[in-house]
C-alpha cells in the first residue's frame, strides 16, 4: 500500500521507517517512478536516542546543561541519519505544571526559561548545520498541550493570553530562533479552537510573531480529528481549514483528509495559492536537507554507527549528569569497602526495558545496563550483591500501541505472588548490610496517554519499602520515574533518595557511579516536586496573594510548600555563595545590569554546581511571579576553588507580555535578584529600573 502510494506520488514523507534498505527502496520509487521524482523525507520519533538510548527528555533537562543536551541529540541525529531518517518529531517543548499528565516526561518541566534553553540546545543538536549527519527538528506540540485540563491527555487547554505568551510559547520561540525546520501542531483545543485548525496560532503567532519559516506538520491524525472534535463538518472541511490555517503537511496513518484538497480547489473551497504555499514550504525543507542531491542513505554505514561505543559513552555521561540527589543525610556516597553485602530490591532494579524509558523504537533491550548490573560491575567481587524483585508493579490499565509493538516490554507476571515476593525481598534486605531499593513507575506508566489520578508508588512498593526500613538495615532509595511521585514517607524516614529517571542504555552504570561517589551528582529538578497529588498543578513562579503571610495558600492537611523546590538537587560537595553585586543599582528601561557572584567549592573534591539566578519585580503594569529563573550556569569547580559567575539582566529578561497592553512591556520598578543553588536561594540584592529616555 505504501509502495503504491509513493510510486503514484501520493506521499511526500513516510514515517516510522528505520531500516536503510527499506528507506532506499521507497526512495527509489519516489525518485525514479513517481511523476515528479520528488524525494521522500523520512520522519520518526527520535526522542532520546535511536539505538543508543539517552536518558528521557525530562532527565536531560535535569542536567541543566545545554552542552550535554546538544551533544546527546547530535548523537541521536547521527544514528537516525545512518538509519535513513532525516527528520525527527522532537524536541517536545511543552511546558507543564501538572505531574498527572504523562507527557511531562517528554518535556523540560515547568519553566519557560529553562525550557527555552533546553529547546534551543536540542534543535542545535539535531540540526547543527543540517549536514549529512543531522536531521530536521520539529518542536511540538504547538501550543499549550501541557495545560490540558486535569492532566488528562488530549483534553482541552484554556490558557490566558498572558500565560500563553509568558509561559507556553517561549520554548517555541527559542526553538524557532535556533532554526527549527518544522513545527508540529497539537491535538487539543486551545481556548476552544483545535490547535491544528487554529489560524491565529499557526499563522499570526507562529509565522508573524515568532518568524517561523519552515513547515507545519499536524500531529498524527490531527487533521481528521478536527471532525472528531466537532470543529470541521467533513474531511474536506477539515483539510481546507487546516491548510488555510497554515498547516502544511498532514501526518496520518491512513486515508488522509488532504487527499480531498484537489477537489476542494476545483470546487473553489480553497485557493490553489494556499496549496502551493504549503508545497513550497515542504519542498524547501527537502532542499535544505540536500535530498535532491543525495536522496539515498549508505546502507553499509548503519551497522558500525548504531550503538557505537562512543555513543554509549555519551549516553552514560548524560545519565550521570542528569541524576538528581533529592536527599542525603550522609549515607551517600557508599563506601564499597565498608559493605559486605547489598540487597538490590525492586522489579525496576533489574528491568532492562524499563531502564530505557518510553519513546524508543530501535533499541536493543539487551544492551541496557540495569541498576543491579551497574552496582554489580562497580563493586566487583568485593561485595556480595543479591537481588529480589519484590512487590509487583501493576501494569497500566490501557496498554498502548507501542507496548504491543515491543515484545521486550516488562510486566509483572500473572502468577506473581506479591506477598511471598515482598517477604523474600524483606528477608534479603534484613540479611544484608545495605538495602538499595529501586521504586517507581514502569516506563509505560508515563508518556503519551499515560496520565494518572494519583502520584502514589504503584502497587505495594511503599509498604515493601516500609517493611524493609523496619528491619533496621540502612536503606538508600533510587527512584525510576518520569514524573514526581509521592515521596513524603521516604523523605521523612530514609537517609538518601536518588532520582534516576529512566537513564537509558548505560543507565545502571551511571547510577552506580553516583551511588559510589565516582561522580558527584549535580542534576537539578526541572519541576517543583509536590508533596501530594492535591498540590498539582504546582509551580514555583506563582503570583503573590493579597495576604503577605501567604496564609490563604495553605491547605488544611498538607503544607503548601513543595517536597522539593524547583532547581533542587544535592551533591557530594558544598558550595558557598558570596559577594553578590551589581555593576550599577539604577538602570533605565531597555538597559542592562550585570550581576556577579562568587561561588566557592568548600569541599575536598572537584564537583559541578548549577548556579541559578531568579528575579522578581515589586510593582508594574501586571502582577509578576514571586520568582522567575532568568539565568543559570552549570560549572565545575575544583576542590577549594572560587569562581566569579556573571549574568546580564536586560530587556530580554525583564520584559513580559502584558494582557491589558496587548504588548511586550518593561516596567519602571524595583527588581529583586536572588542567586544560589535552587529556587529558594536567599542571597539577594535589588536594583531600580527607571523610565527610558524619551524617544
Ligand atoms: C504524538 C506525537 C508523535 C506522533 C507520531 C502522536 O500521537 O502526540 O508526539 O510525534 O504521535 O508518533
Amino acid at each position: 500500500m505504501v509502495e503504491a502510494a509513493v510510486a503514484a506520488g501520493g506521499a511526500g514523507s513516510v514515517l516510522f521507517v528505520k531500516e536503510p534498505g527499506l528507506a532506499n527502496r521507497l526512495q527509489r520509487l519516489a525518485v525514479e517512478e513517481s511523476r515528479l521524482g520528488i524525494p521522500l523525507m523520512f520522519g520518526f520519533d527520535v526522542i532520546h536516542g535511536l539505538r543508543t538510548v539517552f536518558p528521557v527528555p525530562v532527565a536531560l533537562a535535569a542536567s541543566w546543561d545545554p552542552e550535554t543536551i546538544e551533544r546527546s541529540q547530535a548523537v541521536a541525529a547521527r544514528e537516525a541519519r545512518a538509519a535513513g531518517i532525516q527528520w525527527t518529531f522532537a524536541p517536545m517543548v511543552d511546558v507543564t505544571r501538572d505531574a498527572r499528565w504523562g507527557r511531562i516526561i517528554e518535556g523540560a518541566g515547568e519553566d519557560p526559561y529553562l525550557g527555552s534553553a533546553v529547546a534551543a540546545a536540542q534543535v542545535r543538536g539535531f540540526q547543527g548545520d543540517l549536514g549529512p549527519d543531522r536531521v530536521l527538528a520539529g518542536p511540538k506540540h504547538l501550543a499549550g498541550y501541557g495545560a490540558s485540563q486535569g492532566g488528562r491527555d488530549y483534553d482541552e487547554a484554556e490558557i490566558s493570553d498572558s500565560e500563553l505568551r509568558n509561559v507556553y510559547l517561549p520554548p517555541f520561540r527559542a526553538a524557532v530562533d535556533a532554526g527549527a525546520g518544522t513545527v508540529m501542531s497539537a491535538y487539543m483545543d486551545l481556548n476552544g479552537v483545535p490547535a491544528s485548525g487554529n489560524r491565529w496560532l499557526l499563522t499570526e503567532v507562529l509565522r508573524d510573531e515568532l518568524g517561523f519559516d519552515g513547515f507545519v506538520v499536524s500531529d498524527a491524525n490531527a487533521v481528521k480529528s478536527l471532525e472528531t472534535q466537532h470543529f470541521a463538518a467533513s474531511p474536506t472541511d477539515a483539510a481546507v481549514r487546516a491548510v488555510s490555517a497554515g498547516l502544511d503537511m498532514e501526518m496520518c496513518m491512513f486515508d488522509p483528509a488532504f487527499r480531498t484538497l484537489p477537489q476542494a480547489v476545483a470546487d473553489g473551497l480553497v485557493d490553489e495559492e494556499v496549496i502551493d504555499r504549503a508545497v513550497r514550504r515542504v519542498l524547501a525543507a527537502k532542499f535544505r536537507l540536500g535530498l535532491f542531491e543525495q536522496p539515498y542513505v549508505d546502507e553499509g554505514a548503519a551497522d558500525a554507527l548504531l550503538g557505537a561505543p562512543a555513543h554509549r559513552a555519551a549516553a552514560r555521561e548524560a545519565a550521570e549528569r542528569s541524576v538528581v540527589l533529592l536527599k542525603n543525610d550522609g549515607a551517600l556516597p557508599l563506601e564499597a569497602s565498608a559493605l559486605g553485602s547489598i540487597a538490590v530490591i525492586g522489579q525496576l532494579a533489574d528491568s532492562k526495558r524499563d531502564t530505557l524509558g518510553p519513546w524508543v523504537f530501535d533499541h536493543v533491550t539487551d544492551d541496557a545496563v540495569t541498576v543491579l548490573e551497574g552496582v554489580r560491575s562497580r563493586v566487583g567481587d568485593d561485595v556480595r550483591v543479591v537481588h529480589a524483585p519484590g512487590a509487583g508493579i501493576p501494569g497500566r490499565m490501557f496498554p498502548s500501541m507501542f507496548d504491543r509493538m515491543d515484545p521486550t516490554v516488562e510486566h509483572t507476571p500473572d502468577d506473581h505472588d506479591d506477598e511471598a515476593e515482598i517477604a523474600r525481598a524483606v528477608a534479603l534486605a534484613e540479611a544484608s548490610d545495605l538495602a538499595l531499593v529501586v521504586v517507581g513507575e514502569r516506563q509505560n506508566q508515563v508518556g503519551e496517554n499515560a496520565s494518572r489520578a494519583t502520584l502514589d508508588l504503584p502497587g505495594r512498593q511503599l509498604e515493601q519499602l516500609q517493611r524493609i526500613a523496619a528491619t533496621g538495615t540502612p536503606v538508600v532509595l533510587v527512584v525510576m520515574s518520569g514524573r514526581p511521585l509521592d515521596l513524603r514517607w521516604a523523605d521523612e524516614e530514609l537517609p538518601a533518595i536518588v532520582q534516576a529517571w529512566y537513564p537509558g542504555t548505560s543507565g545502571g552504570d551511571a547510577v552506580a557511579a553516583v551511588l559510589f561517589g565516582d561522580v558527584s551528582p549535580a542534576g537539578r529538578l526541572p519541576f517543583t516536586w509536590p508533596r501530594h497529588v492535591g498540590h498539582v498543578p504546582m509551580h514555583y513562579a506563582h503570583l503573590r496573594t493579597f495576604d503577605p503571610e501567604q496564609q490563604g495558600r495553605r491547605y488544611w492537611e498538607e503544607p503548601s510548600t513543595p517536597l522539593y523546590p524547583f532547581g533542587h538537587g544535592l551533591g557530594y560537595a558544598t558550595f558557598a555563595y558570596s559577594g553578590l553585586r551589581l555593576d550599577r543599582e539604577r538602570i533605565r528601561v531597555g538597559e542592562q545590569v550585570q550581576v556577579r557572584v562568587d561561588v566557592t567549592n568548600e569541599s575536598g573534591r572537584d564537583a559541578d554546581e548549577v548556579v541559578q539566578l531568579y528575579v522578581h519585580q515589586r510593582h508594574g503594569r501586571a502582577s509578576r511571579p514571586v520568582r522567575e529563573l532568568k539565568g543559570f550556569r552549570r560549572i565545575r569547580l575544583a576542590a577549594g576553588e572560587t569562581r566569579t559567575v556573571g549574568f546580564d539582566l536586560g530587556p530580554d529578561e525583564l520584559r513580559y507580555w502584558s494582557a491589558s497592553d496587548r504588548d511586550w512591556v518593561q516596567d519602571a520598578t524595583t527588581v529583586d535578584v536572588w542567586v544560589g543553588g535552587d529556587s529558594t536561594a536567599d542571597l539577594a540584592t535589588a536594583f531600580t529600573v527607571t523610565e527610558g529616555a524619551d524617544r
